[in-house]
């Protein structure tokens, strides 16, 4: 990499940041293209948001991804929002153009082409999806346009219920999307008929690992189950639902293709995902070996 003064920067910002794969996926694609960009993560504490998007006028950074916790508190601080951006209402790309900084959202159109690369077409199918945060409302969106029916569940069953009518108001349909409460019977009951099974909460994610918002009874042979955790690779809910003969989708795949979708809007050129998968493996399994080296047993994003 021959970084000069004429090379552009793109940078991840959020809080933590230290073990994002980002940097690896995007510079792996930069090289791979050989384009002149090089990608950077910076830590931002939510009380220096403003300055930092002022500094990224001020430097001429090029293009943003936005992670925890600042997709929605960003958006007051940009100049403009894309249409699917602001039906979500969470940003986490941003594109600068000559000092007007843009905010979009891939995480929907991320998860969608996660699906498509694993072979599974969500279209007329049945799609439960866990949790009402940030990036269900971003999944739901994408989905709840060619899925025959939405189920979103959500411990708090209030912001189920706002996503539903947020959804509703945006199709004019209300038949296609329901929203329920995390409980067993209900998840029972509607697992029976779903086609797909997503989950967007944080549960089961690493140190709670043990953790999985899915009773195994639950699962079977011809659902699919993509969970949007990726760390660990492979959730509780994924290894359950693989021994029940389900098809399954890892999360590192939509953080490939939501990258994917931004490297689009930085440099106008089609992402070489393979490659950017290929990069992200090497470093899980560098930083699972040193990890197991150093006695913690366990990889380091
Ligand atoms: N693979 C990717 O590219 C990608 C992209 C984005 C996010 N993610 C992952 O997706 C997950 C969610 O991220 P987010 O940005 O949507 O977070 P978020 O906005 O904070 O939402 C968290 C969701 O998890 C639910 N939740 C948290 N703890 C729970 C528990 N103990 N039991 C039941 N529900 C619980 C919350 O329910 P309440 O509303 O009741 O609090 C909420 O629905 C994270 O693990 C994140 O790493 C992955």
């Amino acid at each position: 990499m021959n970084v000069s003064g004429k090379t552009k920067v793109c940078a991840l910002i959020g809080d933590p940041v230290e073990h994002s794969l980002s940097p690896v996926i995007q510079n792996s694609a930069f090289k791979h293209l050989g384009l002149d960009y090089v990608y950077v993560a910076f830590n931002v504490k939510a009380n220096s948001l403003k300055d930092a998007v002022y500094g990224i006028r001020a430097l001429g950074i090029h293009g943003l991804n936005v992670t925890m916790p600042h997709k929605i508190a960003i958006i007051k601080y940009l100049d403009g929002l894309d249409e699917t951006a602001s039906r979500v209402g969470s940003v986490n790309t941003i594109l600068n153009s000559d000092g007007r900084l843009v905010g979009y959202t891939t995480d929907g159109v991320g998860a969608l082409n996660a699906l498509k690369h694993a072979g599974v077409d969500p279209s007329g199918e049945k799609v439960v999806i866990l949790g009402a945060g940030g990036s269900s409302r971003a999944v739901a969106f994408t989905l709840a346009e060619i899925a025959s029916e939405l189920v979103i569940f959500n411990r708090t069953f209030d912001r189920a219920k706002d996503l539903k009518n947020a959804l509703c108001r945006f199709l004019g349909d209300e038949l296609r999307i329901k929203a329920a409460p995390l409980t067993d019977e209900h998840l029972k009951k509607e697992l029976e008929d779903a086609d797909i099974l997503i989950n967007a909460t944080s549960v089961g994610m690493k140190p709670n690992s043990d953790d999985t918002p899915v009773k195994q009874d639950y699962l079977r042979k011809d659902l699919v189950v993509f969970d949007l955790v990726y760390e660990p690779l492979e959730t509780r809910l994924l290894r359950e639902a693989r021994l029940a003969g389900a098809k399954v989708i890892n999360g590192l795949s939509m953080l490939i293709h939501q990258g994917a979708v931004s490297f689009k809007i930085w440099t106008g050129m089609k992402a070489p995902v393979e490659i950017m998968m290929d990069a992200a493996l090497k470093k899980i399994k560098q930083s699972e070996s040193s990890a197991s080296n150093n006695g913690k047993g366990d990889a380091a994003f």
